[in-house]
């Protein structure tokens, strides 16, 4: 693993907003792996002000997002569909057609996560974007998860539901599952960048990059794979 220590979340967002650009710039037919979350804001908007300046196209760029919760419909402010248009696609020049989340409003579950995984097999991430849970977890592959999982619903942990109540009124609105992409569809990218920012991360950094790789520390599984960027910055990487 490539770790590199920014002095903060601005400089976190610059430096891993380098790595997908020079991805685009060497092949216009990337496959972006995309993530949603609080951490890659800064990053999207080094991306929307890159396209402005015509420094990169996305014009022929396809992704795929990680994962989106179950029951909230696309047009729900709080739906992962929604938070891309809104922090990302609507604002560069990309084709919405060529764009890709799991649907977690469907009546099928079981198809749609055979359907997401079914086109990940067609479209290999050229580069994969992740957060980080404070839990270690990787897209919503939570504690426990097999590392050769493939996209499947999750029930979110107590802790999960707890991180991701400050973007909801009241923490009883935050829904209980989501379909995710599984270890095993990440570990597939070429390439992988992750990104972690802040205090409450230092424990996960340190777990997924000098713990042992078990299946309690789902990021910890990054280890085994050959062309990984971890970019953090200070707080984050106080415990490394
Ligand atoms: C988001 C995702 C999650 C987040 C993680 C960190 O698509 O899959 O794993 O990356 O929960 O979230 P933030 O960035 O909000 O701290």
């Amino acid at each position: 693993m490539k770790v590199i220590i920014a002095e903060n979340y601005d400089e976190m967002s610059k430096k891993a907003a380098e790595v997908i650009k020079d991805v685009v710039k060497n092949d216009e037919n990337a496959v972006l792996g995309l993530a949603t979350g609080t951490t890659p804001i800064g990053l999207y908007k080094e991306l929307i002000s890159a396209c402005a300046k015509k420094e990169i196209s996305f014009k022929n760029v396809k992704t795929v997002n990680l994962d989106e919760y179950v029951g909230l419909p696309k047009t729900h402010v709080q739906s992962y569909d929604y938070f891309m248009k809104d922090n990302l696609f609507n604002h560069i020049d990309i084709d919405i057609a060529n764009t890709n989340l799991p649907c977690g409003d469907v009546k099928d579950l079981d198809a749609e996560c055979a359907r997401y995984t079914a086109l990940l097999g067609k479209m290999q991430q050229s580069v994969q974007l992740l957060g980080l849970g404070s839990n270690g977890h990787i897209a919503f592959n939570e504690p426990g998860t097999a590392f050769d999982s493939t996209t499947h619903i999750v029930n979110l942990t107590e802790n999960t539901i707890k991180d991701n109540s400050r973007l909801f009124d009241d923490i009883s609105e935050v829904p209980t599952k989501a379909i995710t992409m599984g270890i095993k569809n990440i570990m597939n990218a070429k390439k992988i960048l992750v990104i972690a920012s802040g205090k409450n991360k230092a424990q996960a950094v340190y777990n997924m990059i000098k713990g042992p790789v078990v299946e309690s520390c789902p990021a910890s599984v990054l280890q085994n794979h050959k062309d990984v960027v971890v970019v953090v910055d200070k707080d984050a990487a106080s415990m490394l």
